[in-house]
Parts: C-alpha cells; structure tokens; sequence
C-alpha cells in the first residue's frame, strides 16, 4: 500500500474518526482544529466526545508517530515529515443548517481562504462533510487553482459507532469530475476491501443527502405502522420482523421509537427539501416522512397524556415524569436534535414536572476530562440514577435505547414510583419482566398494550 500525507481540518466526529481511522492504515495523518484547547487535549489523549474505540485509536496512532494535531489549517501544512506538503486535504469541518434548510458553508470557505492558495500543486481538496449539491464545484472556483483537484467523499458513519464503521463501510464514494484524483482518494481505503462507487462530484453529494433521508423515510414508515398496528390490533415487532426477511427491505433500521433525531438525519431531510424546492420539484415523500417524525413526538405526548389521566385531553399539570435517556440514540453524549429533548419540551409546556437519568452524564462518566456531569440539561434537572429519577414519578418514559435500560432491577423502579406506568417509546424492555415488577407497559404498536386506551 502506497501511504500518504493527509491533512485532516476539523476534530469533530468525522473528522478525528477520518485521522484516526486513515493513520491506522498507515496513512501519516495531520489533524488541524481551531480549537486550541481541544488541539492540547488531543495531544493528551483526551477525546471530549463519547465514542467506542476513538480515544484508544487516537493514543495509539499518536504514539505510532502517524497521527498529530496542530491549531489552525495554515499550521498542519508544514508539519509533515521532513516539510513535505500534504497530498490530500480532508474537509470535515461543520455544515449547520442555516436559514432556510440549506447548509451553512462559511467553514468550509474559511479553511480554502486560509490554506487555498498554500496547497502544492497536485493536491487533493476532498470534502466529507455533508454539503449541499454543487459544493465540490463551489469549492474549486474559492480555490481558483487549475493544479489542485476537489473530490467529494461523502462519509456514512454513524455517532456510536464511529470507528467500526468507518473501518469496515458499506462503500466508499468518489465523486470528482478529475477522474485521477477520484482515483488517488479511492486508493487511500484500498485495504478496506469495499465496493468503491467512483462517479462525479454532483452525484456523490447527492448520495449522502439521498441515503441519510431514505433512512429517515424508513423510520418515518415504520413508525407510522407502528401507529396502525395499534388500531388495528397488530404487533410492529412481528410486522418489522416479517418484512425486515425480504432482503430488498432488510433488518435494519425498523425499529420505531421517539422519532428521529441526531446531527444528522434532521439537517439532511430538511437540506435536501431545499435542494428539491430551488430545483423546481415538490418531493412531498420527503415532506411527508418530516412532518410524521414531527407528529411522532406529540404522538408519545399524546400517550403519556392518556395512559397518566385514562383521557386524551387530561392535564399533565404537576404531574411528576421520569425520563430515563436524553441523547438522540444510546451510545453517545450527544444531545443534538435529540427526540428525548423535544419530548421533555413539550410536557414542560403541558405542565409536567420532569426528573432525567442517562448513563452518558453520571458520576465518572468517560471522556468528560474531569468535567463535572452536567445537573441538567434543557431546564430537565439530572438524578443520578435511575432509581432516583423514578422516586414519587407517575410515569417513567424510556426514550433511548441504552443496553441499561433493559436489564434495570425493574421491581425496584416500581417500589419508587408513585404510579406504576412505564412507556417505552423504544419497545425495549420486555414487557414481560414489567409485567412482573407489577408495572403496567406501554410500547408502540405491540400486541397487548391496548390496556390503557380511553
Ligand atoms: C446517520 C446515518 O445513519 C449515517 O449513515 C450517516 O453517516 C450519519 O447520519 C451522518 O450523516 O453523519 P447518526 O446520525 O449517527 O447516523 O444516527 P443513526 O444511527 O442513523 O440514528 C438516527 C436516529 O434514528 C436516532 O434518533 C435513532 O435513535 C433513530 N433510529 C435509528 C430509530 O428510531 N430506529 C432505528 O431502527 C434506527
């Protein structure tokens, strides 16, 4: 394998799994951020965010020589072995969404203002953050460099699971209208083994938004069945199960749950929707899987509602609610775009009074560095375990799916509750074992949770 020098801009998820990642298979990897304190805790070992695998990768590709950080783009240039130039450059800094939908490209200007005209001849600008269509071609008339080539190489990592699947992905995409240079990108996962889709910059941009909003549109469905399940008495856990056999469906991604959430997914839908308006085209499949995750939320308030009064319209007025998982997903710290959030929002307007618990902010939580665990988050003040958050609480909601959740000593949750009613919005704990704890379980769409209805 031929190793080469890549500049990697921006420490976040993609980023620091990218640099990581490419200097585990042998790449020598510098990873510029603005951030300088970040930049020193980096060189510490210390990775802020909650992530199997990365902090381990990070020391050890650090002490391999292969991986270093710097502060600033315009540093990370001169910092190869023996002063050689970068021969690939890494954009993965943030594309937020800015007014409107459309993705907010002022990173990615201030990295080309600040290094454009600096890169050797021959380098390869690559983007990897998810941009708009049109983003490659945007980036090479800033570069105004004939010399230096602009790839688009979408990444499809998911938060949680960061490492594993950058290191063994479903494909790698190459999208540049200098087929070289798609070429010399592709080479760089050669070890990988993946099916390597190699096309043009346009369409390898699109990929991105169109994979992340046909996951989005298969929760969308699936939560909607969920919904019909219950009134027409089926179970979603056997529907998912039976369709998920087909191999053109698959197993993955059916389960239902609060809606979708995370950094991801809801920019990306809603981007793409601005694509489709600018370009002239109503894609009301794409509107409508949006406004079902929107309703998905009011729809778990609505359950609460009913299942703590016995009515749809009862007050939820100083009634006293545990929620147990705030992150968008189990596996992370992120809070982003969290449906867990939304939800604790909406109660809070409807009067509840909220306690929360998750494993990501407890007492000696990992990669906190030293950090004390936040008390609360979003106006939700923290228990410090479940137990705690449960104590004199009318319902407890689970609303992430963290492994925890599952296996909680349940008969004492329910010597703590002043009401004995659970609603899982991510069908995980076995109603069964509720059940038995003398609990009274409310899923979505299961066979069985009909008790409650009004
Ligand atoms: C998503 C995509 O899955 C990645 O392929 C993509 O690279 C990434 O966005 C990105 O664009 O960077 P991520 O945001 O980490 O990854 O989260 P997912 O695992 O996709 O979960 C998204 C949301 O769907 C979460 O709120 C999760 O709880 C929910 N979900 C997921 C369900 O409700 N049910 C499922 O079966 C799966």
């Amino acid at each position: 394998m031929f190793a080469r020098r890549v500049m990697v801009v921006g420490t976040g998820y993609v980023g620091l799994t990218t640099g990581a990642c490419l200097a585990s298979l042998g790449h020598e990897v510098v990873c510029a951020d603005i951030d300088a304190a970040k930049v020193e805790r980096l060189r510490r070992g210390v990775v802020d965010i909650v992530e199997p695998d990365l902090a381990e990768l990070v020391a050890e590709q650090t002490s391999a020589g292969r991986l270093s950080f710097v502060v600033g783009a315009g540093a990370a240039l001169g910092s190869f072995e023996d002063g050689r130039p970068a021969e690939v450059l890494f954009l993965c800094v943030p594309t937020p969404m800015g007014a409107g939908g459309v993705a907010d490209l002022r990173a990615v200007e201030s990295v080309i203002e600040e290094v454009g005209a600096e890169l050797a001849p021959g380098t390869v600008v690559v983007n990897k953050s998810t941009v708009p269509v049109g983003t490659a071609a945007r980036t090479a008339e800033l570069l105004e460099r004939t010399d230096v080539a602009v790839v688009s190489n979408p990444e499809f990592l998911r938060e949680g699971s960061a490492v594993k699947d950058f290191l063994g992905p479903d494909r790698i995409v190459v999208g540049s209208d200098n087929q070289d240079a798609a070429e010399r990108v592709a080479a760089l996962y050669a070890r990988l083994g993946a099916p390597t889709v190699l096309t043009d910059a346009a369409s390898a941009e699109l990929m991105k938004y169109a994979a992340n909003c046909f996951l989005a549109m298969k929760l969308s469905y699936v939560n909607a069945m969920a919904e019909l399940c219950e009134r027409v008495g089926a179970d979603i856990g056997d529907v998912t199960e039976g369709i998920g056999y087909d191999r053109r469906i698959g197993q993955a991604f059916l389960s239902p749950g609060p809606g979708w959430g995370g950094s991801c997914l809801p920019k990306d839908t809603h981007a793409l929707l601005q694509v489709a308006d600018s370009a002239d085209f109503e894609f009301r499949l794409l509107r409508a899987t949006i406004d079902t995750n929107t309703r998905q939320r009011q729809r778990i308030v609505d359950k609460v509602r009913l299942a703590v009064t016995g009515k749809r319209t009862g007050s939820l007025s100083r009634v006293r609610l545990a929620l147990l998982g705030l992150t968008f997903k189990a596996g992370t710290d992120d809070l982003r775009d969290s449906p867990a959030l939304a939800i604790a929002a909406l109660l809070r307007q409807a009067g509840a009074e909220l306690v929360g618990f998750d494993p990501a902010f407890v007492e000696g939580s990992k990669n906190r560095d030293g950090a004390a665990p936040p008390t609360e988050i979003d106006g939700v003040p923290l228990a410090a375990d479940a137990v705690s958050a449960a104590q004199g609480a009318e319902a407890v909601l689970v609303l992430t799916e963290w492994p925890m959740f599952r296996t909680l000593d349940w008969s004492v949750i329910a010597t703590a509750v002043k009401r004995p009613i659970v609603i899982d919005t991510r069908n995980i704990v076995d109603p069964a074992t509720l059940r038995r704890a003398g609990l009274t379980a409310v899923g979505l769409g299961r066979r069985g949770d009909g008790d409650i209805a009004e």
